[in-house]
């Protein structure tokens, strides 16, 4: 390990300077009312600002109504939904950290159950808890699988009010207060479906070719870096690859990359798969520590952007060596979070081999501090 801890360097985003390289991954909460978010919400971020985290996002946040995935999924297609975020990025702000939000469309996906509930289309029994289906929309009418609603084929005009629903979303993330915007443009979720050829079908401007399938995405990213100001950054997240034959590849990744880089994208948030079935909850042979890191270090090298790599990161010195390597410039954790909020001050603490509790929150880190005195005393 070299001298330099790079995870707990500064990261200068154009005007925003993030003080570590850990952010915390977007986490759906399945918690919100109405696309409003609730106390609950407030508390689950909160652990991370005191958590020590660089950068801390706000899970996927639909654009509109239908572009939740669940019933308990936030929005921000309303003004009145922007007062509790606001008290999210305003806490962040003052404990030192940043916060960001990811903007989002389920598309096809749009209308599932709680994971808890099954993980899938809304069913008979759901609809007894009130979560009544809606129609999804796709780029062509293919279902994820069997069994799952149709989604409705987007015309051309509903394309437009997609644009301008992301747009207004963006200008009312900036009124909330966020530091960071990003595309969710993976997972299998409404962008992606446009990306995939798995299911896009499509036969005009918006299918077919590659150029023609990353086209919603690019036209979204342009749109939205017209009206996301100039000094704080703009991330997307991918799904590196499909992980089949007939889908989107890392090859294509690439190529959206550069394109999305020359629109004023600074950061590629490399996740992956997504497209039929969950991303995450994935157990195949390929989900080993770390598994999209080679996702990240080939985009950052082949289209020389900034990339955040997320998946299976659990160990301080397993994100330092990715660091140390080149590999990403940001390291998103998701789960291990979950399990330990507190995992960017025992990073620190691992990575520099001594005690760092003054560095905690003093309501805190000054007891701490005390108690490991004591301990040492009674180990000397
Ligand atoms: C509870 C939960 C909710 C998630 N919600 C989102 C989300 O809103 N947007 C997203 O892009 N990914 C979401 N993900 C995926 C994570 O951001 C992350 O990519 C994934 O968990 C892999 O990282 P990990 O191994 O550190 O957990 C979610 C994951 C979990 C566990």
């Amino acid at each position: 390990m070299s001298e330099l801890v790079k995870l707990f360097t500064d990261c200068a985003l154009r005007g925003l300077s993030l003080c570590n390289r850990i952010v915390i991954s977007p986490m759906c909460q399945y918690s919100a009312h109405d696309g409003y978010l609730d106390a609950w919400h407030k508390i689950h971020l909160g652990r991370f600002v005191m958590g020590g985290a660089g950068l801390i996002f706000t899970e996927a946040t639909a654009v509109q109504k239908s572009g939740r995935i669940t019933h308990g999924c936030p929005g921000l297609w309303e003004d009145g939904q922007i007062a509790a975020h606001s008290e999210i990025t305003s806490f962040a702000r003052t404990h030192g950290a940043a916060s960001a939000i990811q903007l989002a469309h389920a598309g096809r996906k749009g209308g599932m159950q709680r994971p808890w509930y099954g993980n899938s289309f809304l069913k008979e029994e759901d609809h007894v808890r009130g979560d009544n289906p809606w129609t999804p929309l796709g780029p062509s009418p293919i279902p994820v699988d069997d069994g799952w609603p149709v989604p409705h084929e987007m015309t051309v005009q509903d394309i437009q009010a997609l644009k301008d629903d992301f747009v207004a979303a963006a200008r009312r993330a900036e009124r909330a207060g966020y530091d960071v915007v990003e595309i969710h443009g993976a997972h299998g979720y409404l962008i992606h479906s446009f990306l995939s050829p798995i299911s896009n079908h499509r036969k005009d401007a918006y299918g077919g070719n590659l150029q023609n399938r990353i086209r919603l995405a690019l036209e979204i990213t342009d749109s939205v870096r017209a009206v996301w100001p100039d000094h704080l950054p703009l991330f997307f997240r991918v799904s590196a690859v499909d992980g089949s034959a007939d889908g989107w590849q890392i090859e294509d990744t690439v190529y959206l990359a550069k394109a999305l880089k020359s629109l004023g994208v600074d950061v590629i948030d490399c996740s992956s798969g997504g497209i039929a079935g969950s991303a995450t909850t994935g157990n195949s042979g390929l989900r080993q520590p770390g598994f999209q890191v080679p996702f990240a270090a080939l985009v950052r090298e082949s289209a020389s952007i900034s990339t955040m790599t997320v998946g299976l990161i659990t160990h301080a010195k397993q994100a330092e060596s990715i660091l140390q390597e080149n590999q990403a410039d940001l390291i998103a954790i998701g789960r291990e979070a979950l399990a330990n909020p507190n995992w960017p001050w025992h990073a620190r603490q691992a990575l520099n081999e001594k005690c760092q509790y003054h560095r905690w929150p003093e309501q805190s880190g000054w007891w701490l501090e005390r108690r490991q005195q004591s301990c040492d005393f009674y180990t000397e």
